[in-house]
């Protein structure tokens, strides 16, 4: 029987006492986010009712229309991390430039985030979530962002679905925990994930098909003549804890469109290919690259993924 006393500030702490020269500030940032992200599961639950709904009528540098939820989670991130003192530069889906907080001037970390990540599914109440990466700080300007994906130092996301669940990694295994929403305690309830060796759901928005290489085009045709079957919410958050939890591949590839794919290399491809490595599984671009290897030169800038289960990423590997 799993543990039920262990919730996700006992779980930080400890974590922390592995480390005797530790100063405590990553828990400290790490429990930020925690507070972060339970003010937003609040809000999403009442996005409905709390007119938080429909459209800010304002665009972001993506050139997507920005929901208010996008906005509502943007600030409590931006305000909550700022004021824990831990991070010296923040980057964000929603900013156009990195900000350096007043109070973080002695951060020792940095943080990209993704605030609100599945927009469109908010006002069809489907599963929506955060993403954040952290890094140490060095020179102290926007290039310490620059610094390649096996550089981060914790990774980790919230999704906000019939139950909100926290999931994160420093590296040393990766754990998912339940918000309980009576006590308002986060009680580890996916101890050290693993993602299963292989799976038997593909996991990719069809609709770009004729837009694809041939390498993806016969991948896709691979993956539909073994017998496997779809599932694609259109929240990567929700697509990838799925596939953590079931096996098989998520995958957005780049298309005639988008030379780059859609996905922020930073704030969504970057985190989660370090979730999905740590548990066990496989993140490559579309030539079939280790993703944490890329060294980024933009904020915002994208890349086409193909991760999760060793086998179907080996499959996707294997196609000439
Ligand atoms: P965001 O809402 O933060 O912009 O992210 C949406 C992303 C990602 O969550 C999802 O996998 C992808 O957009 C879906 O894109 P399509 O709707 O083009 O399939
Ligand atoms: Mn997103
Ligand atoms: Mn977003």
């Amino acid at each position: 029987m799993p543990e039920i006393g262990m919730d996700l500030n006992r779980f930080i702490l400890e974590e922390e006492r592995k480390f005797p020269s530790a100063t405590g500030s990553l828990s400290i940032a790490l429990t930020s986010l925690e507070t972060s992200v339970k003010i937003i599961a609040s809000h999403v639950r009442m996005a409905g009712l709390a007119e938080i709904f429909g459209k800010a009528q304002k665009t972001n540098i993506q050139g997507e229309e920005v929901q208010k939820l996008d906005e509502f989670s943007n600030n409590v991130l931006v305000r909550v991390l700022s004021d824990s003192g831990q991070f010296y530069a923040i980057a964000s889906e929603e900013l156009d430039d990195v900000i350096y907080p007043e109070k973080g001037k002695d951060g020792k970390y940095i943080i990209a985030f993704d605030p609100l990540d599945g927009s469109t599914n908010i006002e069809v109440n489907i599963s929506i979530g955060t993403i954040f990466s952290i890094y140490k700080r060095s020179k102290g300007t926007d290039a310490d962002f620059m610094c390649g994906g096996t550089n981060q130092i914790a990774a980790g996301y919230a999704m906000y679905g019939s139950s909100s669940v926290f999931v994160y990694t420093t590296g040393m295994g990766l754990n998912g925990f339940t918000l309980d929403p009576s006590s308002g305690l986060f009680l580890l309830s996916h101890p050290s994930m693993r993602i299963p060796e292989s799976g038997k759901i593909y996991s990719f928005n069809e609709s770009n098909y004729p837009g694809w290489d041939d390498k993806t085009k016969k991948y896709l045709d691979t993956l539909k003549s073994s017998g496997y079957t779809q599932r694609f919410i259109g929240t990567m958050v929700a697509d990838v804890h799925r596939t953590l939890l079931k096996g098989g591949v998520f995958a957005y590839p780049s298309d005639k469109k988008s030379k780059n794919g859609k996905l922020r290399i930073l704030y969504e491809v970057f985190p989660m290919s370090m979730i999905v490595e740590e548990s066990g599984g496989l993140a490559v671009d579309g030539k079939g690259d280790r993703i944490l290897d890329i060294v980024p030169t933009e904020i915002h800038q994208r890349v086409p993924v193909f991760l999760g289960s060793r086998a179907e990423i080996e499959m996707f590997l294997s196609i000439q």
